[in-house]
């Protein structure tokens, strides 16, 4: 079919019946997919913030086989659950995670909160995670906006500013499906509408899509992450490595051990690191937090 040669007009009931459809038949089984624990699906909404699926996977067995509940993970020492973290990268992150179960667990005596704006005041949690697990463990989350549900909207109600563009999404949205539609809208935007050359031949939406219809398919402009190697963050990554293998060390063996290039100062990382609790010291030598 070629654009404009498809003239139905689609109501915003057939537009939410045409992708929750589409979904039901095409959805990838994902195993945070199969759970409607918050906690669970807040441990994979995090990890899944800044790396792809594919490496998520495994790591977040391996998190939920040695924490299992928020209790366990709000128990655990920092240094065991950063050792659960490495290779996803972001590590704070996982010390932001261990804190949100540990408010779960002494702010509401273990139970997540089920709206949006309750779950925002957990560390680390932003709109678009609060919504996620509101929607995927109590269908309760408003719209999710990230950087695949931007890309849709940009191309689909054409090129706009983020906040038209969330107000168009919101305007489509389904508040009674929240868990499936946020589900369906996101893995419309991995699978379907994808940076690059969308796959339009399998979209549900196409027939009213500005970019389909204009050929159009630029896409709004994302942050990317810079380069990790040699960079100040791989630095600090380095470092908490280091702290894993051996239990504590003094400046001068950190020094000796990092060879950190002459651009960086070794005393500001360190300070960074203690300023953000990633690490402690006491007599002299650095360590991770039990
Ligand atoms: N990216 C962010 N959240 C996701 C989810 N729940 N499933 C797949 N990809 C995601």
């Amino acid at each position: 079919m070629w654009p404009g040669t498809e003239d139905t007009e689609m109501t915003t009931e057939d537009l939410q019946a045409a992708l929750l459809d589409w979904y039901e038949n095409n959805k990838r089984d994902l195993p945070w997919r199969h759970t409607a624990d918050p906690y669970r699906i807040l441990v994979s909404e995090v990890m899944l913030q800044q790396t792809q699926v594919s490496r998520v996977i495994p790591k977040y067995r391996a998190f939920l086989d040695e924490f299992p509940a928020a209790e366990d993970l709000a128990d655990a020492p920092l240094s065991d659950v950063l050792k659960l973290w490495s290779g996803l990268g972001y590590n704070r992150r996982a010390k932001y995670l261990k804190q949100a179960a540990e408010q779960v667990v002494n702010e509401y005596g273990g139970r997540f909160p089920r709206d949006p704006q309750t779950l925002q005041e957990l560390p680390g949690v932003g709109p678009y995670t609060a919504n996620a697990v509101a929607a995927f463990a109590f269908n309760t989350g408003g719209p999710v906006f990230d950087t695949n549900v931007r890309r849709v909207m940009y191309r689909f109600h054409g090129k706009a500013s983020d906040s038209e563009l969330e107000t168009f999404h919101t305007s489509i949205f389904p508040p009674e499906k929240s868990r499936t539609w946020n589900n369906a809208i996101m893995e419309l935007g991995s699978e379907v509408c994808v940076d690059g050359t969308p796959r339009c031949s399998n979209c549900p939406w196409r027939s009213e899509c500005t970019a389909w219809k204009t050929q159009d398919f630029d896409t709004p402009e994302v942050q990317t992450q810079s380069t990790f190697k040699g960079s100040w963050r791989f630095y600090r990554a380095k470092l908490l490595r280091l702290l894993m293998e051996h239990d504590a060390l003094p400046e001068d063996r950190i020094a000796e051990e990092l060879a950190l290039p002459d651009k960086y100062d070794l005393d500001e990382l360190i300070a960074e690191l203690v300023d953000e609790q990633m690490v402690t010291e006491s007599d002299g030598k650095y360590r991770l937090p039990e």
